[in-house]
């Protein structure tokens, strides 16, 4: 394996002469925690091998290297839960059970809360959808909901009485807008996302939960995003419902949560019919069972929930001035240096997120003042985003996410139709995944494409890739398929 130069990267000059790292960006050097693939190494196009640049932390996180290795240790006992009385059985139940706490501890929810595992964010919301009251099954209330959502913050409201709003020009115009619309009475539920996965900008968790509590209805917040970046503290902040996802905090394996007050959960349509859900079945009927397991039909995702909770543990422990110093550090020196390529935008949905304080104090933001996640959204004028993406990957190894990002209101809203790029990181990240971006898109800009690119169902890939992925990995680079949310 050859290892191909990474380009000369963009550094900030302080004087004409002079071609030094700026000091402010230099707690990025290093990635702040360990996590598994690290080191991974890209084949690029025109030959040899880089070490891959993961900017891509929005759509799924790297696992981090003690989640790995505590499911290394747990697996030997891994079995049924909640059903054996065996050995490995009792251990699995306790890992599952005593998961529920730490993830609880981890947002700060109050002791009566339910912890529900999931499959990830979207289940968690459709299982809320089900759980809204509706006594006789005629719902009492609307759930009020942004254009700026994620889909599954969105589609799941569609299918029951919902209004919509269209998010006004600044964040608190748009405050104002929901209080108008809440004031009118008959919103039961307000859905909001804690951070975009679009722009990464925050919204202000604590003084929406006032808002709608003001007005008789409760909040959920959407924290796919928010979850991996900031502390949260549902207590403190008053939200009702939270739901995240395992796999963009650092836990593989395919567990998600909800969390939350449990008398609708308790009330609510059970989200799986099935074992596990059930006080007492019978040939025609069924006394569901109350609490977690009434929504947790089937075998329960043990592997799955543990990791998300060592990864909570692991999140928890970091220290909070750290961990955003790291961050903002890697988002600063992107935004700075994108700025000073000609043809790029970046893209932002709200001019005052950055600064927005709000009436009831700034939310889960307060410890950075800054209003952003490390998630940064560009377009490169002249260019399909799918494209740059494509050249990144195959002549820079460099991972990162195009398309509309399954928020298709919000980017017809932005004036992208047709999608942009987004760059996002985390605790595994360093300043050089950014600088190599930065290198990326200038070489670009300078000389344009080095290889011929073709459109291959839906998605540009280089045209006569001859690089091959693990014999374990059974397509070719390019035949994988297109994302859904990527191309329509
Ligand atoms: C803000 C936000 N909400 C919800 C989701 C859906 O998460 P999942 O695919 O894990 O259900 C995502 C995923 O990108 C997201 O970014």
């Amino acid at each position: 394996m050859t290892t191909a130069t990474i380009p000369a990267t963009p550094e900030f000059k302080t004087g004409a002469a002079e071609s030094r790292p700026d000091a402010r960006f230099a707690v990025a050097r290093r990635p702040l925690a360990a996590v598994t693939g690290a080191e991974i190494q890209a084949p690029l196009i025109q030959g040899g091998h880089v070490r891959y640049a993961n900017l891509d932390y929005g759509a799924s996180a790297p696992a981090l290297s003690v989640v790995s290795a505590y499911l290394n240790e747990i697996l030997p006992f891994y079995a049924s839960v909640h059903r054996g009385a065996g050995y490995a059985s009792q251990i699995s139940t306790s890992v599952y059970e005593n998961a529920r706490t730490i993830v609880r501890e981890f947002v700060g929810g109050r002791p009566d809360d339910a912890v529900i595992f999931t499959r990830n964010t979207t289940d968690s919301l459709n299982l809320l959808a089900g759980c809204l009251p509706a006594p006789g099954g005629v719902h009492t209330g609307e759930v009020l909901y942004l254009d700026i959502e994620h889909h599954a913050n969105l589609l799941p409201w569609q299918r029951v009485p919902h209004r919509s709003v269209i998010a006004a020009p600044t964040l608190a115009a748009t405050l104002e807008l929901l209080r108008a619309e809440l004031a009118q009475g008959g919103v039961s539920l307000l859905a909001v996302t804690g951070a975009s996965n679009v722009t990464g900008e925050i919204l202000p968790i604590r003084a929406l939960a006032a808002l709608a509590h003001d007005y008789g209805a409760r909040i959920v917040v959407d924290a796919a995003q928010l979850a991996p970046h900031r502390r949260i503290d549902i207590a403190a902040d008053d939200v009702d419902y939270l739901a995240f996802s395992g796999h963009k905090l650092y836990a593989p394996f395919g567990a998600g949560v909800l969390i939350g007050r449990p008398d609708w959960l308790d009330a609510g349509i059970p989200h799986l019919a099935g074992g596990g859900a059930v006080q007492d079945a019978r040939i025609d009927s069924v006394s569901w069972t109350t609490g977690p397991a009434r929504h947790e039909g089937g075998s329960p995702n043990v592997l799955g929930a543990a990791a998300l909770a060592k990864a909570t543990q692991v999140i928890a422990d970091l220290d909070v001035d750290q961990w955003h110093a790291h961050e903002n550090a890697i988002r600063s020196f992107l935004v700075e240096g994108l700025a000073r390529i000609e043809g790029v935008t970046v893209h932002q949905i709200f001019p005052d997120s950055a600064s927005f304080d709000s009436p009831a104090g700034a939310g889960p933001d307060t410890a950075t003042g800054t209003g952003t996640i490390g998630v940064v959204n560009f377009s490169l004028e002249g260019y399909d985003a799918g494209l740059v993406a494509a050249y990144l990957s195959a002549e820079h190894g460099i991972g990162l996410r195009d398309g509309r990002f399954c928020a298709h209101p919000l980017l017809r809203r932005l004036g992208l139709p047709s999608g942009s790029l987004r760059a996002s990181f985390g605790l595994g990240s360093r300043l050089e995944d950014a600088q190599r971006l930065l290198a990326g898109l200038q070489e670009l800009r300078r000389t344009g494409l080095g290889w011929d690119y073709v459109v291959d169902a839906g998605r540009w890939v280089p045209s006569n890739d001859a690089r091959t992925y693990p014999h374990w990995a059974p397509n070719t680079p390019g035949t994988a398929g297109a994302a859904p949310c990527t191309q329509d």
